[in-house]
């Protein structure tokens, strides 16, 4: 496989700017589209020969599903690799593993526990790293949900976005993008060390001041006028051991008819899933009809797609946003 001096990852959003997420969402919209050629017999694939090796430590439905898929319909192929039988780490050193998927791979996609492996997978491989989640952060999802408001022409720089629960990977990368794409983010979650968003991540967020972010523990409070209304597991992967501590620490902690309630009449329901009705969202306000969850699960597929077109074949990314700057110019001169 060639290797590239200016391969880019995809860690996280802090490597990026606002331009750079608006042509990535304009990018999905037109992968998404791109999808119902396939039925017509035009297929689109600006992967083809390409080959991607996926590590998956930690279990996973949406992401591995995803990945797999779009890069099955991108004209790719997906090594899926469980992270208990390669050993990351353990049977073999990170470094080694970055530099043997080189050799064989174009990308790598990787969900892993502690975000210093990801970052020690990215510096050592020659081919761009994906981040499909770590303990710190889960870049991939934010970007689907995001794009998934901009899609439904809901995104707009006051929209304000309500995290009520853990201050976890999940919510660590909405701050992330907060950081750099203007919007209101609320995060809602208990008190306590150990349930706060990363530190690192919401200073470097804050002091980019592209967003008004607040950190609050009252979640009737920070559900009042809200756009939308986010949760996630109150234990996320890893943290079982906790399991019925956190069902206490987090019991007021629910999306439900409450917060609702507390919420614009216009208000979305977003959950990244997997999903426990009666913890950290009630039935109804999951399957109601507020509810986008699956529209944003199903556009994990699709800006994934765009993501995987961006890193592995830039001359057809750039050949688009060419076409579509030409396209918009001209359909301004047409007033
Ligand atoms: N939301 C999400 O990442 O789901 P999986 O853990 O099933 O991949
Ligand atoms: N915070 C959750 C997200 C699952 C997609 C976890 O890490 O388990």
């Amino acid at each position: 496989m060639e290797k590239s001096s200016k391969k880019k990852d995809f860690l996280g959003f802090f490597q990026l700017d606002a331009g750079k997420i608006i042509e990535l969402f304009d990018f999905s919209l037109f992968i998404k589209k791109q999808r119902l050629r396939a039925s017509s017999g035009k297929p689109y694939k600006p992967l083809s020969g390409k080959t991607v090796a996926m590590i998956f430590n930690k279990p996973s439905l949406r992401t591995r599903v995803s990945f797999e898929i779009g890069i099955h319909e991108l004209g790719g192929y997906a090594v899926n690799l469980e992270g208990k039988s390669i050993g990351v780490n353990s049977r073999e050193a990170v470094e080694d593993i970055a530099r043997l998927l080189s050799r064989y791979n174009d990308a790598i996609v990787a969900r892993l526990h502690e975000h210093s492996v990801i970052d020690a997978l990215a510096q050592h491989a020659s081919i761009p790293v994906i981040n499909a989640l770590t303990d710190l952060s889960h870049p991939c999802q934010i970007l689907a949900d995001a794009f998934t408001l901009y899609e439904k022409g809901l995104w707009h720089d006051n929209i304000k976005v309500v995290f009520i629960g853990d201050g976890n990977n999940v919510a660590n990368s909405w701050i992330e993008l907060a950081g750099i794409l203007p919007f209101h983010f609320v995060l809602a979650c208990p008190d306590e060390s150990g349930h706060l968003p990363d530190a690192q991540i919401l200073e470097r967020a804050k002091k980019n001041s592209a967003s008004t972010i607040e950190i609050i523990h009252d979640p009737l409070a920070a559900a009042s006028n809200a756009d939308v209304l986010y949760t996630d597991v109150w234990t996320s992967m890893g943290q079982e051991d906790e399991t019925a501590k956190r069902l206490e620490t987090f019991r007021k902690f629910q999306i439900n008819s409450e917060l609702l309630g507390a919420a614009k009449p216009s208000a979305v329901v977003m959950h990244c899933m997997p999903a426990h009705r009666g913890q950290e969202i009630t039935a109804e306000a999951m399957d109601g009809p507020q509810s986008i969850v699956m529209d944003e699960a199903e556009n994990r597929l699709h800006v994934q797609k765009a993501l995987l077109v961006k890193l592995l074949n830039h001359e057809e990314y750039r050949k688009f946003h060419l076409t579509h700057r030409l396209q918009n110019v001209a359909n301004k001169l047409k007033f």
